[in-house]
C-alpha cells in the first residue's frame, strides 16, 4: 500500500495508519469532512471528491488553500527553498542566525513558505507555537538541511498535494464543532484530535471538556464518523475509552510513534479507531506498514495520484 506524504510535518501524523483508516471508509455519496486536519495525510490520500477540511490552526490552512489557489506552487517553493536554504548553509552559529531571521519574519508575517521552512527546518519534525502563537520548535540544527536532493523532495510533495486537492475540497480555519455540525448523512466525518492524556501541544491545548464536547457532537451527528484515538500503552490506558466511546465500535493496532517531546511517546502504544456504523474489520490489526516515501518512484507517484483522481470523480 502507497501513501502519498504530504509536505508539512507534525508530531502526530497519520502516514503509518492510512491504510488501515483507510480500510474502514464507508462507501458514502457525501462528503470527506475532517475537522482536525493537520498535515493533510489522511484527506490526501481518501480519494473523496468533495471534502470539507479544518483546523484551529490558521498555517496549515493557509498553506493548503494556497497551493489549492496556485499561489504556493512546486517552481515558487524551489526557488524559495533554494534561496533560503543557501542564506541557512552560509549564516553564522552554524545557521542558526538564519533559522532564527526566518522565525522572527515568520512570526510577523505569517508567510506560508516560511511555515513549510520552519517546519522542516525545526527539531524532529514538531510543530509548536507558544503563547503568542509564534512558531516554538528549535532549529534541528543542520545548516545544510536544504540539500539538492531534500527541496527536491519537497516539490515533489508539493505537486503531489496540487494534483490531488479537488475544486470541491474546501479549508477551513475554526474550532472542529462547526465542522462537525455542518456534516449531513450523507457525508463521511474522521476525526483525528490531539489526544487525550498524551503530547497535545500543536496549536492549543485539548482538555476533558473538548473530548466530552467532541463525543457529545459525534454521538448526535446524522453521518458517519471515524475518530483516532489512543487505546493504551505500556504504562496506563486511555480511560476515556470505558467512560465514553466504547458504546461504539472499536478496532485497534499496535503503532510506534518515532517523534515527540516526551520518552513515554517514543514507545508503542495500540492506537484505536472508534466508528458509528457496521465494518468488516479485524478487531486487532498488527498491520503492514506502507512502503516508505522515499521508495515511491516518480512514475508509481504519479500512477498513485491518477488513481486517486479517478475514484474521486467516480
Ligand atoms: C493529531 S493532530 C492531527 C494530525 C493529522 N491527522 C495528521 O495526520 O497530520 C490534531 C490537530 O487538531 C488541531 N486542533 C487542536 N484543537 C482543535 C480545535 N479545537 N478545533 C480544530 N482543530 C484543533 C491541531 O491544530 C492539530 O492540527
Amino acid at each position: 500500500m502507497r501513501v502519498i506524504i504530504p509536505p508539512i510535518k507534525s508530531q502526530g501524523i497519520k502516514t503509518k495508519l492510512v491504510p488501515w483508516i483507510q480500510a474502514l471508509i464507508p462507501a458514502v455519496k457525501g462528503r470527506w469532512i475532517e475537522p482536525f486536519l493537520g498535515t493533510g495525510v489522511v484527506a490526501f490520500n481518501s480519494g473523496f471528491r468533495e471534502a470539507s477540511l479544518n483546523d484551529i490552526n490558521p498555517h496549515v490552512i493557509r498553506f493548503y488553500k494556497g497551493v489549492k489557489d496556485r499561489e504556493i506552487t512546486p517552481g515558487r517553493v524551489r526557488d524559495y527553498l533554494e534561496r533560503e536554504g543557501g542564506h541557512l548553509k552560509k549564516a553564522a552559529e552554524l545557521g542558526y542566525t538564519h533559522f532564527r531571521a526566518v522565525r522572527d519574519r515568520f512570526n510577523q508575517t505569517h508567510d506560508p513558505l516560511d511555515f513549510l521552512f520552519l517546519s522542516r527546518a525545526g527539531f524532529n519534525g514538531m510543530m509548536r507555537f507558544n503563547r503568542k502563537g509564534g512558531w516554538n520548535i528549535p532549529f534541528c540544527q543542520k545548516p545544510e538541511r536544504f540539500s539538492r536532493s531534500y527541496v527536491t523532495k519537497i516539490v515533489n510533495q508539493v505537486h503531489d498535494v496540487a494534483c490531488l486537492i479537488q475544486p470541491d475540497w474546501i479549508f477551513l480555519v475554526g474550532d472542529f464543532e462547526k465542522a462537525i455540525r455542518e456534516a449531513t448523512k450523507n457525508d463521511i466525518i474522521y476525526c483525528d484530535p490531539p489526544y487525550i492524556g498524551r503530547y497535545v501541544d500543536y496549536y492549543s491545548g485539548w482538555t476533558e471538556e473538548d473530548e466530552k464536547r467532541l463525543f457529545g457532537l459525534l454521538s448526535s451527528t446524522p453521518a458517519r464518523f471515524i475518530l483516532s484515538t489512543w487505546h493504551h500503552n505500556d504504562f496506563r490506558a486511555n480511560s476515556f475509552i470505558d467512560t465514553l466511546w466504547s458504546k461504539f465500535n472499536i478496532v485497534t493496532r499496535d503503532h510506534f510513534y518515532h517523534s515527540g517531546g516526551k520518552i513515554e511517546n517514543r514507545r508503542s502504544v495500540v492506537e484505536a479507531l472508534v466508528f458509528n456504523f457496521p465494518a468488516n474489520i479485524r478487531k486487532h490489526n498488527h498491520g503492514v506498514e506502507p512502503k516508505p516515501e522515499q521508495m515511491m518512484l516518480l512514475e508509481e507517484r504519479a500512477e498513485y495520484i491518477t488513481q486517486q483522481v479517478s475514484r474521486a470523480y467516480k
